[in-house]
């Protein structure tokens, strides 16, 4: 008989309680779901699928049913990680009762963990709608993607007056009852401070070494995205080595080098000869 073996997912409960540092990335499809799992605490599928996966120059016009057909890859090539999937915009910001209906579409569609939405104070009350009706929610302050026509860009958020606003919609996520918090772009002594006052995990991008866990977007940290944001570390060539695949495919192909009687099936042996 053979031995199968029972891998427990993570789940935002379980993600609250972790001590170490959480791993987070964002994954969009179901291979590179399989790769990143075994590493990850929990994968996010963003709504930065809109500028990664399909070259948008915004999040902005992401859809719901682009974000299920995602989460479900994703949840499919997962097994350990908590899978959780961002709300797109205009999916939310109309009602709580609007929230719930996206956010229960994409749960019962996907089998995600959870759902991720951008804002602060203003959301609070669709985050403490969502959470009472057993949704787990993570927020997200700082710069908002969404937001990125109000905020004039994407750029770091939490100059001057800014910091009170982030500290306040930090702590008004964290009483609305999400289990986490991503905070974007922001200046490292601000989200030094949140996470102190916070005892929800706050995962940073673009944040501090102190937050209670770190996301990145998967593209950028592989090398892949040809202009990542300054505060990406890459981790991987593979933009490189895919344009050198490439190349070396080409030059197979144009010079007849590919395919070999060893890619096809029943060559005759004097052709076979004949090519390398
Ligand atoms: O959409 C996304 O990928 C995100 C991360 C940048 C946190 O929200």
């Amino acid at each position: 008989m053979s031995k199968q073996q029972i891998v427990r997912r993570h789940t935002p409960r379980s993600i609250a309680a972790l001590d170490a540092p959480i791993v987070m990335l964002t994954a969009y499809t179901a291979p590179m779901a399989r790769l990143l799992d075994p590493h990850c605490d929990m994968l996010l599928v963003g709504d930065s699928l809109g500028m990664v996966v399909y070259g948008m120059d915004s999040t902005l016009a992401v859809s719901l049913d682009m974000m299920v057909a995602h989460g479900q890859a994703v949840v499919r090539g997962s097994q350990k990680a908590c899978v959780v999937v961002d709300l797109p915009f205009g999916s939310y910001q109309e009602s709580p009762q609007q929230a719930f209906r996206s956010a229960a579409e994409i749960m019962a569609r996907t089998g995600a963990g959870g759902v991720k939405l951008e804002g602060g104070q203003e959301m609070a009350e669709t985050i403490q709608f969502l959470v009472e009706r057993g949704i787990p929610v993570m927020g997200h302050i700082g710069l908002k993607p969404q937001a990125v026509h109000a905020h004039g860009g994407f750029r770091t958020v939490g100059r001057g007056d800014e910091a009170e606003q982030v500290l306040r919609d930090a702590l008004a996520v964290e009483q609305a009852g999400a289990f986490s918090v991503v905070i974007e772009s922001t200046l490292e002594p601000l989200s030094r401070a949140i996470t102190e006052k916070l005892s929800i995990p706050t995962i940073g991008i673009g944040a501090s070494p102190a937050c209670d866990g770190q996301v990145l977007v998967v593209d950028d940290m592989l090398g892949i995205t040809a202009t990542p944001p300054r505060f990406v570390k890459t981790f991987a060539s593979l933009g490189a080595d895919i344009e050198q695949a490439a190349a070396e495919y080409a030059q197979a192909v144009r010079t007849r080098a590919f395919p070999t009687a060893k890619e096809c099936v029943g060559m005759p042996t004097e052709q076979a000869a004949d090519k390398p």
